[in-house]
């Protein structure tokens, strides 16, 4: 038996007739001739052309859609246009038949929602080929960028006993008995007969243990999986995602902001320069939708001109107090067309933020020293004593993709923030003692994954960017 070729290296093999055996899925038929078959190691898929003549009808019924086949045969320079190479099958094997009439996808175009809904086979639609195969690529470069520039990977627990954001949007970890659990003289749940002996919940950041890993190593950087229990059902938001969170000892506001833009940058090179054919692929799936649409709906560029556009042109660096007067001044505010007010001291909403980025700079935003009352404890009080040295990336079509700020290095400072804040001391002890013992300036950020991938792919809703979504009531899979 010939070994089987991979058709990524077969698609690059001088073609001479000699015998391969290649494996793989039908993506499509054509003229009763010819496969298009694709083993996933490629998005491109290789041509196979069969002699119908030569099989019974029976087994020519299930060379289906989506069924898997072994396919040895001649590899020869394609006849026809489109493919530089074919393989005239002289064996057909059926590895894995595929039921067509009990399949739910079919060879047609599907909606994303009817896909999300089958996320066991979406993966094998040119779409999600793409989308995955890019959010792989960014996954890697991620690592790539921090090591190049000398920042150690750290993982950080999952399972915590803070609320980093102080935000209170927690999933609980307990082994307690849900009908009968042990109470307090108070008859509240006493979680110090729980399994850590406190109350944990999955981790909404691993920043304050990563300051922890700055402050000894200079320069690191946490990747992995975070969990928020806010009940937002957007486009935008998932119950767990993945984070990057570098943090760096010695580095200010301005240098995050540095940071920031140089690592996106390089993220979106990445993707580039080593999946061009699937972003030309998901450029053209826009290009495509948006032909039924009105011309306000549709994007301002295509999906490579804007990665192109955001990695040529520095991002716009403005403070919260100039976006607010820049949002008073604007068109929309002055015809009452936002839905929520703009005032010196509310945060901004997700159409303000557009309309700085869309509207107002037409590029990446970042938006810098916000008031310190909507924003984390840990934040640097600036010298105003009323904004705190925070920054926000916010970015076409996705809004916000990173937050971060300088951190408060003053112990009292922090201290009384904390307590301000109503931050449980006794439960971050260790993060305030930080400052007390050998502290140093310190600055980070978080950059959320998905609405990365999001951007970089254009795919609209956030759930189609992760393979298997969890969102208010929807953890299948
Ligand atoms: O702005 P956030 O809440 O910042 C932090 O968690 C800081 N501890 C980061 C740091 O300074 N080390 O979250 C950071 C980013 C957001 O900008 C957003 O991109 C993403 O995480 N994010 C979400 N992504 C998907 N679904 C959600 N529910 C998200 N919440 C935040
Ligand atoms: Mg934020």
């Amino acid at each position: 038996m010939s070994k089987r070729i991979e058709i990524k290296k077969i698609l690059t093999t001088e073609p001479k007739g000699q015998t391969v055996t290649v494996m793989g899925w039908i993506r499509a038929f054509r003229s009763k001739r010819f496969i298009a078959l694709n083993d996933g190691t490629t998005f491109n898929n290789l041509q196979v052309v069969v002699d119908f003549e030569e099989y019974d009808d029976d087994f020519l019924k299930k060379l289906s859609f989506h069924a898997c086949i072994k396919v040895t045969g001649a590899l020869v320079e394609s006849q026809g246009a489109g493919q530089r190479v074919e393989v005239l099958a002289r064996d057909i094997e059926l590895l894995g038949e595929n039921n067509l009439e009990e399949y739910p996808l079919q060879p047609k175009r599907q909606t994303m929602e009817f896909l999300r809904s089958h996320a066991n086979y979406r993966m094998r639609t040119n779409t999600f080929n793409a989308v995955f195969k890019i959010r792989h690529g960014l996954a890697f470069a991620v690592h790539k960028f921090y090591n190049d520039n000398g920042f150690y990977y750290m993982n950080t627990p999952i399972i915590t006993g803070n609320d980093a954001e102080g935000a209170g949007e927690m999933f609980r970890v307990t082994t307690l008995d849900a009908k009968n659990p042990p109470l307090t003289e108070e008859g509240e749940v006493d979680f110090t007969q729980d399994f850590f002996g406190k109350s944990t919940n999955l981790t909404v950041s691993g920043q304050l243990q990563g300051e922890i890993g700055a402050l000894a190593l200079g320069k690191i950087y946490t990747f992995g999986p975070t969990f928020r229990a806010e009940n937002s059902n957007t486009t935008r938001h998932l119950s767990e995602f993945w984070m990057i969170e570098p943090e760096v000892a010695f580095m200010d506001l301005e240098g995050n902001m540095d940071l920031a833009e140089s690592f996106i940058k390089y993220l979106i090179n990445h993707a580039m320069n080593h999946y061009p054919e699937e972003l030309a692929f998901l450029d053209k799936r826009i290009q495509d939708a948006e032909k039924n649409m009105k011309k306000e709906e549709r994007r301002p560029m295509g999906l490579l001109d804007t990665l192109r556009f955001v990695v040529d042109n520095d991002f716009e660096r403005i403070t919260y107090t100039e976006a607010v007067r820049l949002l008073q001044n604007s068109k929309p505010y002055k015809k009452g067309r936002f839905e929520f007010p703009v005032e010196w001291g509310t945060d901004l909403q997700a159409e303000h933020e557009r309309w700085l980025v869309e509207k107002k700079f037409g590029k990446p935003v970042i938006v810098t020293d916000y008031p310190k009352d909507f924003k984390a404890f840990y934040m640097r009080l600036n010298d105003d004593g009323k904004t705190v040295a925070a920054m926000d990336v916010l970015f076409p079509y996705i809004g916000e993709v990173i937050g971060g700020a300088q951190r408060e290095d003053r112990f009292d400072v922090l201290k009384n923030r904390m307590n301000e804040m109503g931050v449980d001391e006794e439960e971050l002890g260790w993060y305030l003692d930080l400052r007390k013992f050998g502290g140093a300036p310190h600055a980070g950020f978080g950059l959320g994954f998905e609405r990365m991938v999001q951007f970089v792919t254009g795919m609209t809703n956030i759930r189609d960017v992760i393979p298997f979504p969890r969102a208010p009531r929807l953890a299948d899979f």
